[in-house]
């Protein structure tokens, strides 16, 4: 009996420790004891390359203490080491009871050690923090992992913003994908085109939040995402989705008239491809997008342009004719090329929505990436599409990376438009194509605005199931689901405790 009781204590000593990280790690060995660290005690010696991330530990569990870094590692607490056979972005980490010791090849590497570290913590009253015993080798399954949030339809707040940039690198994804411009709102300062936000940034007449980014403002947003190794990816959306900025630049319209808003969706109001100063201010607008956002990566839209107004326009029927593009849709490819092969001169890849090569026509360059949405209309007929023409492809599609789409009806969303954690996690169509096509670079998940998703709505939209897609996009496998159930419940504390919350 003695025994048995001793066993159970033993156990659940084990359980009550046994902390989750998601997404889960490729390689995980708990042990027995416990890393004791106290305030004022961060000794830590670490070479250059993982200074910021040694920064983060210090100011995400030990409320901003400094860390004292130290040449001499027999006195460490903390070592943070370069091992440079590791794949970039992986990570291992080795904890005892003297010391925490983290290798890695690459900054982000250095960065989700750190935020394995946190979810492993366990924070004491008296500031102190635990971490168990452990060892840990983990590395991505996928080099794309993207979150893309719909600031142009709602303005978020810059808190806001930096909250799920957080979020994106405490689950390991490396791409904030931030759709900036929408029919109803212009978020993003151009100093050569001030209208663009000061007029453009406040057309929307219901309970939508108004507002724009400064170009200061998305400095600051920029840094803040490099420290914790994401990306932001910024989407200029052309030809349609453009009302908001057509409102401020009616000239950049086919017949430059006053321009309605959408309260929903989109309208047949675009902008013309058939005026050169339209492609001036394209370009323009990427300069100065360019020089704000160094992602090797610019997002150009392309989505739901329908091409009513193009076919009617004498500038656009004179464009197609001169260079014998045959018709609008193929117009839409030339711009398209047009804009890409510009960021091509500049270093950048361009990336589309899947709307640009509905139909085959004039040559995409070659730093193109396709993002494959639409499967609700179109099932994979992108993804072939993509590989018949080798685009690099992001598997974002609209069953079930469509985090907007709530888990039971609302507004706009009937029946059919929800869908749960446990068909996102059996039944992703993104999670599958990427198993199997190597021209898959990763998965994308977006949550758009539509129906007045306000700010404050946005967590209970996320969670849980922005833990399933982590898992798709990094995992090396996926555990059963009722594992991972668990492993959601214990996160979602995690999250709490970090100040998200769920319905
Ligand atoms: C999209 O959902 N319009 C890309
Ligand atoms: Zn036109």
């Amino acid at each position: 009996m003695r025994n048995i009781l001793f066993l159970s204590a033993l156990l659940l000593s084990i359980l009550l420790r046994a902390q989750i990280i998601v997404p889960t790690p490729a390689k995980l060995d708990l042990k027995n004891g416990d890393c004791l660290l106290r305030r004022n005690e961060l000794v830590v010696s670490a070479d250059s390359v993982a200074l910021g991330a040694c920064s983060l530990f210090a100011e995400t569990l030990f409320e901003g203490d400094e860390c004292n870094f130290t040449t001499d590692s027999l006195s460490a607490r903390l070592l943070f080491r370069v091992d440079t056979f590791l794949p970039s972005e992986g990570y291992r980490l080795l904890v005892d009871e003297q010391c925490v010791r983290v290798y890695a090849s690459d900054y982000p590497g250095f960065v989700y050690a750190v935020q394995s570290l946190r979810q492993l913590a366990q924070m004491r009253g008296d500031g102190s923090v635990t971490f168990p015993c452990v060892e840990v080798c983990d590395s991505p399954r996928l080099v794309w992992r993207s979150f893309m949030l719909d600031s142009g339809r709602q303005y978020q707040s810059v808190a806001t913003i930096k909250k799920y940039i957080d979020m994106l690198s405490m689950l390991k994804m490396n791409y904030f994908h931030w759709h900036l411009t929408e029919g109803l709102g212009w978020r993003l300062q151009i100093k050569s085109y001030s209208m663009l936000t000061e007029k453009g940034a406040f057309v929307a007449s219901g309970d939508e939040q108004q507002g724009f980014y400064t170009q200061e403002e998305v400095r600051d947003i920029v840094n803040y995402a490099r420290r914790r190794a994401v990306t932001i990816v910024p989407e200029i959306d052309f030809p349609g989705h453009a009302e908001a900025a057509l409102t401020a630049y009616p000239q950049f319209s086919c017949f430059g008239e006053p321009i309605g808003i959408p309260r929903e969706g989109f309208t047949k109001n675009i902008f013309c491809a058939g005026k050169d100063s339209v492609l001036i201010f394209l370009r323009d607008v990427l300069d100065e997008v360019c020089q704000l956002f160094p992602s090797q990566y610019i997002h150009l839209g392309g989505d739901e342009a329908p091409k009513d107004n193009w076919d009617a326009c004498p500038d656009c029927r004179r464009r197609v004719a001169s260079l014998g593009l045959g018709d609008s849709h193929n117009l839409q490819r030339w711009l398209s090329a047009q804009m890409a092969s510009y960021l091509a001169s500049k270093g950048r890849k361009a990336i589309f929505w899947e709307d640009v090569i509905v139909h085959d026509g004039y040559p995409l360059p070659s730093n193109v990436i396709i993002q494959w949405w639409n499967y609700r209309t179109r099932g994979d007929a992108a993804l072939k599409d993509a590989r018949r023409n080798n685009y690099p492809v992001i598997a974002n599609t609209n069953y079930y990376t469509y985090l907007n789409f709530p888990t039971s009806p609302w507004r706009g969303y009937t029946k059919e438009r929800t869908f749960d954690v446990e068909t996102l996690y059996n039944e992703n169509p993104s999670y599958k194509a990427s198993l199997h096509y190597n021209n898959i670079i990763g998965i994308g998940c977006s949550l758009w605005c539509d129906y007045g998703l306000t700010e404050n709505m946005l967590d209970e939209r996320l969670f849980p199931r922005i833990f399933v897609l982590a898992q798709q996009m990094w995992g090396s496998s996926l555990p059963s689901f009722p594992e991972f159930g668990e492993n959601i419940k214990s996160i979602m504390n995690f999250f709490s405790v970090a100040g998200y919350s769920k319905k």
